[in-house]
């Protein structure tokens, strides 16, 4: 495990963002694993930055999202797939058949999953999945006790996260109550992961998940045991470690 410190969220989003741009420079036609929510916008932002500077070349890269919300379709303002174009497919020169997220309208979680693991499994697998953390120490949608074994599956969100999410949607009651998400072993499957997080409402959690036990109850502490995992935290996420 190593921990980079970074001054504010802007440096690191554009460590986190380094990190991304030399694993496309170094292997073009790789995978990468990306995360929805409000920490990786910076990163996203930034390789846009770099990518309309000419740095950057995304035509080989394939992507795939950790989740999707169950029940939402692509042109649905709230699903993951309508915020990764905004934030970042729209604005690089991604091919959009290389783009990959849960189908969120399969009404068949077991199929939908299954066919999620196998675009993952037919890809290679992940080369470096980005990660952000949620304040109970979900990761992805895996919440508190959910299984390490686990590969992609429907997920029921606790009240926490519905909590949490309900500012991206008009209405709590319109936030899903479930998801398709990787699970905690595709995400341990990649290669290498790299998580952010900023903000004093992800101190208490860094420090319980990567300087406490390794437990279910804590999703994110079974990182600690990934050979290749690299934190980056602003200076009031890493205050307590
Ligand atoms: C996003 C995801 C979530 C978020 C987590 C933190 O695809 O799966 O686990 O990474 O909820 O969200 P933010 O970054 O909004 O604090």
């Amino acid at each position: 495990m190593k921990i980079i410190r970074a001054a504010s969220y802007q440096d690191m989003s554009r460590k986190a963002a380094n990190i991304l741009s030399a694993q496309v420079i170094m292997k073009p036609n790789c995978v990468l694993g990306l995360a929805t929510g409000s920490t990786p916008i910076g990163t996203y932002k930034q390789l846009i930055e770099w990518y309309e500077k000419g740095d950057l070349d995304f035509a080989e890269v394939s992507t795939v999202n950790l989740d999707e919300y169950r029940g939402l379709s692509k042109d649905d303002e709230q699903s993951y797939w309508h915020f990764m174009h905004v934030n970042l497919f729209d604005h690089i020169n991604i091919d959009p058949a290389r783009v990959h997220l849960p189908d969120g309208t399969n009404p068949d979680p077991a199929a939908a999953c299954a066919d999620y693991d196998a675009v993952i499994h037919d890809l290679g697998g992940i080369d470096l999945q980005l990660l952000g953390i949620g304040s109970d120490g979900h990761i992805a949608f895996n919440e508190p006790g959910a299984a390490f074994e686990l590969g992609t599956h429907c997920a029921n969100l606790t009240e926490d996260t519905i909590e949490a999410n309900k500012r991206f949607f008009a209405r709590k009651e319109d936030v899903p109550r479930q998801a398709y998400t990787m699970g905690i072993k595709t995400i341990m499957q990649a290669r290498k992961i790299l998580m952010v997080a900023n903000g004093p409402k992800k101190a208490a959690i860094i420090k319980q998940a990567f300087f406490g036990p390794v437990m279910p109850e804590v999703p994110a502490s079974i990182l600690q045991m990934h050979p290749d995992f690299t934190l980056i935290g602003d200076a009031e996420a890493l205050a307590l470690i």
